[in-house]
């Protein structure tokens, strides 16, 4: 985003690239969007793109490519082991991370599975700033259990705490002194923080997780997945780095860190993922693995299109021009509810925009999945696909109860040079109109639910006819309008 100063003084951002492909769309009408969201048992994963306007369920592996990523896939070289393509990809990591070992896998939560296998024993703890969903799964599926030790400001939704995504040493010191060392599997920090609004952590608290680490000898691996916006915000919000480059930024990071993963349907904008590291023993013991989940270790599920999209995209990720359009997006939009009294995560962060629906539905019963009901809701009235953080995307508790999250979001995510300003205009105007009537929203339960990941597959259904009512309320406010 160019640092532009507008003559009419409204304050928008400003794009450094031009749109050369476009993808045709449609917004159905509302009464169509009702049978959509019931045929999907109001669960957003379960839509179709033929139903939805604009997709903001996630980034992931759906971020706009470049000229020069798409040119690149046309040159590749092919071949189950040993290709050319898979070399330039390991160069370009040893490049940006500095770190010797590579091993590719198919995508971040394949990272997880095969760390945890490796590191993670039964009764073990992993201690991290937050959790994310496949995350836990993988350390919990290996009989470990997650710690999470964010600070206070991580979960109030408003604050102006620059990086609420940051771990609470005091607390890791706590924590190490009560488990002990051989009791912790590994740390892991999250650059940035994906389930509490995408927010991010400074250099300086990086840094300090590292010492604690390597003074006690404990293994700590840095989740890169959303590291591009994490990387911006160290620039632009952490005084002492704001004279520092991109690459020199992700070179200390990595540094600090024994491990790095991520998936590269995030970082790099491809499809894929990866781990990275200088120590020989992870390497050699995650390598044996490699050939059981993901292939052989010179592509590691991947296509080698995706690879050599890979190298441009990670390239192209040391940009500072390049990685700020998405949090630069995002904090117009966020500046923009805010201005209209809706509550929202703020300071914006990374990744998305994320709608507070514990404040917007404070009407409707937690155990009633708020966040999960906004997104139903929001559909509704829009054609915009966000996605449930919040109960819903928790585990239930041994007892069968339900654990309510402490935080309920519904994400808007902007992938990265996708959507235009009038469109965000568009989402915003919809989620204004919804707040307005946000009393005619009800709460959700649920009629099929898997025991694992069940945001993924899970069917919910309303607890009363709320949305016949909110259809009849947008009818008579829009008329004929989509
Ligand atoms: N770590 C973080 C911080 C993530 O955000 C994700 C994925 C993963 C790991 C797992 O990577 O999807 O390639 O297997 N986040 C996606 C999202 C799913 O929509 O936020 P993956």
């Amino acid at each position: 985003m160019a640092n532009i100063k507008y003559f009419l003084g409204e304050n928008i951002p400003l794009e450094m690239h031009k749109v050369r492909i476009v993808q045709r769309l449609d917004l159905v009408p509302i009464e169509r969007r009702l049978e959509a969201i019931t045929e999907a048992g109001n669960n957003t994963f379960l839509l179709f793109n033929k139903d939805i306007y604009l997709d903001m369920l996630t980034d992931s592996g759906v971020n706009a490519m470049s000229d020069h990523q798409l040119a690149s896939m046309m040159t590749v070289d092919d071949s189950y082991a040993g290709s050319a393509t898979f070399t330039r990809l390991e160069e370009k990591l040893v490049e940006i991370f500095g770190k010797k070992y590579f091993l590719p896998a198919h995508q971040g939560r394949a990272c997880e599975n095969l760390l945890a296998q490796y590191y993670v024993s039964e009764g073990q703890v992993v201690p991290m700033n937050y959790h994310f969903t496949t995350t836990k799964a993988h350390v919990m599926v290996n009989g470990g259990k997650v710690l999470e030790l964010y600070k206070d400001e991580a979960l109030s939704p408003v604050s102006d705490d620059p990086f609420k995504g940051e771990m609470d040493i005091a607390a890791l010191e706590e924590v190490i002194a009560k488990e002990g060392v051989d009791n912790i599997a590994f740390v892991r920090m999250e650059a940035g923080t994906n389930l509490i609004g995408g927010q991010p952590v400074s250099l300086e608290n990086f840094g300090k997780v590292s010492e604690v680490c390597r003074k006690h000898g404990i293994p700590y691996v840095l989740d890169a997945s959303l590291l591009a916006d994490n990387l911006h915000f160290i620039k632009v919000r952490e005084e002492a780095c704001k004279d520092m480059s991109i690459p020199e930024i992700t070179k200390i990071l990595s540094d600090q860190a024994d491990v790095v993963y991520f998936s590269a349907r995030k970082l790099g904008h491809v499809r894929g993922g990866g781990i990275i590291t200088n120590d020989e023993n992870v390497y050699k013991g995650i390598l044996e693995m490699l050939p059981l989940y993901e292939g052989f270790s010179t592509y590691g599920g991947m296509s080698v299109r995706e690879m050599e999209a890979m190298v441009v995209g990670l390239d192209e990720t040391m940009d500072e021009e390049m990685i700020n359009q998405g949090p630069i997006f995002i904090e117009y939009m966020v500046n923009e509810l805010v201005k209209l009294g809706i509550p929202v995560i703020t300071p914006p962060g990374g990744l998305g925009v994320h709608l507070d629906a514990m404040a917007f539905l404070d009407h409707v019963p937690q155990e009633q999945y708020r966040a999960g009901a906004l997104g139903a809701a929001l559909y509704l009235t829009s054609g915009v696909r966000g996605m449930e953080r919040g109960t819903v995307s928790e585990e239930r508790l041994e007892d069968g109860s339900d654990f309510l999250a402490p935080v309920e979001l519904l994400r808007l995510a902007l992938p990265r040079r996708v959507f235009t300003l009038s469109q965000v205009k568009y989402t915003i105007d919809r989620i204004a109109w919804l707040y307005e009537n946000r009393k005619l929203i009800g709460g959700l339960e649920f009629y099929e639910e898997p025991k694992i990941l069940r945001f993924f597959f899970g069917k919910l259904k309303p607890t009363s006819d709320w949305q016949q009512k909110l259809m009849a309320k947008f009818r008579a406010d829009f008329g004929e309008s989509l």
